[in-house]
């Protein structure tokens, strides 16, 4: 149920704390989403440790390349609201640089919303991302994300403004 032609998504334990402390730090990474300060590797060891256990409400899951099980990045899914049948993909992202632009994003998050369809039930899945990240909104889009919103000049990185748009995914158009 969980995987795809590329990836596997599965709960994180307490050993992966290491990797997404690393991911955490990423400029590259953090450019395009909200960042906290800087943690410790033994804040996130603790926080790796007393993870919440996974509810369809919200999960986050870690993504393993499906050949050699390898971890390379994260998933999470929340705000899920079951009268209206839908969810938000809260954060992803492929922290291992050298899978990065292979394919293995929007697998994982084909892997993510087809779950949410078929298992939750869900009717749509929506998620926000800077209209200037490119490659996430190609990978979103490969997936059948159409964008359904944009919220001008909302989100500031490295001094910049960008827009913000919202994106949307119904159970029928998945690809
Ligand atoms: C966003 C992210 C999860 C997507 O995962 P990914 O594995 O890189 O995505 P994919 O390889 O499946 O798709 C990316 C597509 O963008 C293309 N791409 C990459 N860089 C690009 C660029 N600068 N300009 C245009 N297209 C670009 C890739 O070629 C690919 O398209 P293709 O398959 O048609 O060739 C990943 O890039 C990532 O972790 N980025 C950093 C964190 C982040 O931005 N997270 C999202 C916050 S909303």
């Amino acid at each position: 149920m969980l995987s795809g032609e590329r990836v596997h998504l599965r709960a994180l334990e307490p050993a992966d704390s290491e990797a997404m402390w690393r991911w955490y730090h990423d400029p590259e990474i953090g450019r395009w989403m909200d960042t906290s300060p800087p943690i410790s590797l033994a804040q996130n060891m603790d926080k790796g440790a007393n993870r919440p256990r996974n509810t369809f409400e919200q999960m986050l899951l870690g993504i393993e390349t499906r050949q050699e099980r390898r971890l390379i990045g994260y998933v999470a899914l929340g705000d899920t609201d079951f009268i209206h049948g839908e969810a938000t993909v809260q954060s992803i992202a492929i922290g291992d640089r050298d899978h990065r632009h292979g394919g293995y994003g929007s697998d994982a998050l084909r892997v993510i919303c087809r779950y949410a369809f078929e298992q939750m039930g869900l009717h749509r899945v929506m998620l926000w991302v800077v209209a200037d990240n490119t490659a996430a909104v190609r990978a979103y889009t490969k997936v059948g994300f159409v964008e359904e919103g944009r919220r001008r000049e909302a989100f500031r990185t490295q001094g910049r403004r960008h827009d913000f748009l919202m994106m949307g995914l119904l159970s029928s158009e998945l690809k």
